[in-house]
């Protein structure tokens, strides 16, 4: 059973648009061509979030929002407080402004979004229950009856962020005023409003499995038993390179769609510890094809969109203090790494290069010191057609070897390292499809034994926990050394199935389970016996009571 019905208007339109198909040219799309086209060849939307003043005033914003996507989102425009920002006073100028540019563009528009407690004005916030409910329904009714005959709107997300990190429903002024059945309300509004348009919960932090994600699916599946008209699931995918991609990302999409629902990414962005250099834009480049891969694999995922697209105008910056350049233009609109890597990805199957770069020759090291070295090699070739696109540089460890860095160029320069500590390492070439060619043959070098005798320990306290995660602070950098040290890299090992959410005061990279944190700008300078903190945030498997260990510092 469909839980769509069509109205004539969409009907037609579709039929419109079967009869185009049949009268323009078709073929193979160009491997040049924008990312729409590649997206629509492969039945999925590549979409963006559109802020209102750059496109009213910036006609290369315009024109790239207008050829690269099919599908839109309102960054801000459609939120409460620009839709109803006194009680009954509707403003559509922002969000028709959008939708209008949409129709003209042939897009899609994503509504975002009906019920959320940010951006939702303050006169909501203190009405009474029953007020409230009403008021909640009208705004629906309201907002999504605007646009019921534009074909243009095609879905809303209902309700955004409703749980907390740990899975429990969020106590916002929604769920403390009306309870859980403030949520079900608003689906049932939405699909009296609209009966078409498809229904969705929105979400960050739920790429993986994890307590938040299981939260939703375990909602979203009995709001359905119950007959409540959930259409779809949006998994926001806010990622940061410095806390590890999301690996059960597919595997999650995949666990929603059998509930039923269509599943979608609603805000991809991939942000970094700023300045962006070479090999952060690789790593990024890595997570966008993994999404793009990951949305391609499964039938249900209808398709991604970006928050935003040029780095001249994105949330990150503002939001997330010292991080940044997380899209896929940057601020001249240039495209980056990470648009090559939708493009594509979306693109795949139409260019295909099954040939792997040749072996990168043996690492040498130069200017080596307690904690720091280069390495050059001999570049690799690749003749596949995709093009060589980076190296990665590995220390031999055995049954899991470390992954020291990447690199765009045929050199790295390494630090962290630990002193009078001999390295054996290797490089592997990559290639813009993937392929990856042999291990070079190994290169070893000594690091030397520090100035004075330096060393720093490491300790760290759990200071909360909940069920299902918990809060590391302090953890303690002591220099234990006789001279001063002008950086420390602590390394710690999370407990199997535990995954780092957040962290402040030093910059925390995950490889597996392997924690390796870097002082920042500001805390990197000790004494001899001084000390300095830092802290982080860990989510878990409910109830797994163990906590990292094997701290060490160097
Ligand atoms: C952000 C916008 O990008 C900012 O411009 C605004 O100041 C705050 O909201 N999750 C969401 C989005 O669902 O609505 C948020 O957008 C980003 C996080």
């Amino acid at each position: 059973m469909s839980v769509h019905s069509s109205s004539p208007v969409r009907v037609l339109l579709a039929l419109a648009g079967m009869l185009a198909a049949f009268l323009l040219p078709t073929g193979p799309a160009h491997a040049s061509a924008p990312l729409r086209t590649h997206a629509a060849a492969k039945g999925k939307f590549i979409g963006a979030a559109l802020a209102t003043s750059p496109l009213a005033n910036e006609t290369a914003y315009r024109n790239l929002a207008a050829t690269e996507f099919s599908q839109v989102t309102a960054e801000n425009a459609m939120k409460w407080d620009s839709t109803e920002p006194s009680q009954g006073q509707f403003n559509f100028s922002g969000a028709d402004a959008i939708v209008n540019f949409a129709t003209q563009n042939n897009q899609q528009v994503h509504g975002h979004t009906l019920v959320w407690h940010n951006q939702t004005p303050g006169w909501v916030q203190g009405l009474s229950a029953t007020a409230m409910r009403s008021a909640m329904q009208n705004h629906i009714s309201q907002v999504v009856g605007h646009y019921a005959s534009n074909p243009t709107v095609v879905s809303w997300d209902v309700v955004n962020e409703v749980f907390d990190d740990s899975g429990n429903l969020r106590t916002s002024f929604w769920y403390n005023t009306l309870g859980q059945s403030y949520i079900a309300d608003a689906f049932r509004a939405a699909r009296a409003a609209d009966p078409d348009a498809r229904l969705c919960i929105n979400d960050y932090n739920t790429e993986g499995i994890n307590a938040k994600s299981t939260a939703i699916y375990n909602l979203v599946s009995s709001l359905r038993q119950q007959g409540v008209p959930v259409d779809c699931v949006g998994f926001q995918t806010h990622l940061a390179i410095q806390y590890g991609f999301p690996n059960d990302f597919q595997q999650n999409l995949q666990r929603f769609a059998a509930l039923g629902v269509q599943v979608r990414i609603t805000e991809l962005d991939v942000r970094m510890v700023m300045p962006r250099d070479a090999t952060k834009d690789a790593t990024q480049a890595t997570y966008y094809r993994n999404v793009v891969n990951a949305c391609l694999a499964v039938t249900a995922c209808a398709g991604v969109t970006i928050w935003g697209f040029t780095d001249k105008y994105s949330w990150v910056p503002d939001t997330f203090s010292g991080q940044g350049a997380a899209l896929i233009y940057d601020e001249n609109y240039q495209q980056k790494p990470s648009y090559t890597a939708v493009h594509d990805a979306l693109a795949g199957g139409t260019t295909t290069d099954p040939t792997p770069p040749t072996t990168p020759g043996t690492p040498s090291a130069g200017n080596v010191t307690s904690n720091s070295a280069s390495l050059t090699w001999t570049a690799s070739t690749d003749s596949g057609g995709s093009g060589l696109a980076g190296y990665d540089v590995y220390r031999e460890q055995g049954a899991t070897d470390q992954l020291l860095g990447q690199s765009t160029a045929n050199s790295i320069s390494l630090t962290g390292l630990s002193p009078s500590t001999q390295y054996q390492v290797y490089v592997r070439a990559r290639d813009g499809a993937g392929n990856v060619s042999a291990n070079s043959a190994l290169g070893t070098f000594t690091t030397t034994a520090g100035p004075g005798g330096g060393g720093c320990t490491a300790a760290g306290t759990v200071q909360t926990q909940w069920a299902t995660g918990y809060v590391v602070q302090p953890v303690t950098v002591t220099n234990t050394g006789t001279s001063a040290i002008t950086g420390w890299t602590v390394t710690f090992t999370l407990p199997a199935g535990h995954t780092l959410t957040g962290s402040w005061n030093a910059t925390l990279t995950v490889s597996g389970q392997t924690v390796t944190a870097k002082n920042l700008a500001y805390n990197g300078n000790l004494a001899p016996n001084a000390s300095t903190t830092f802290g982080y945030q860990v989510s878990r498997p409910s109830g797994n009571t163990q906590t990292p260990s094997g701290y060490t510092c160097a």
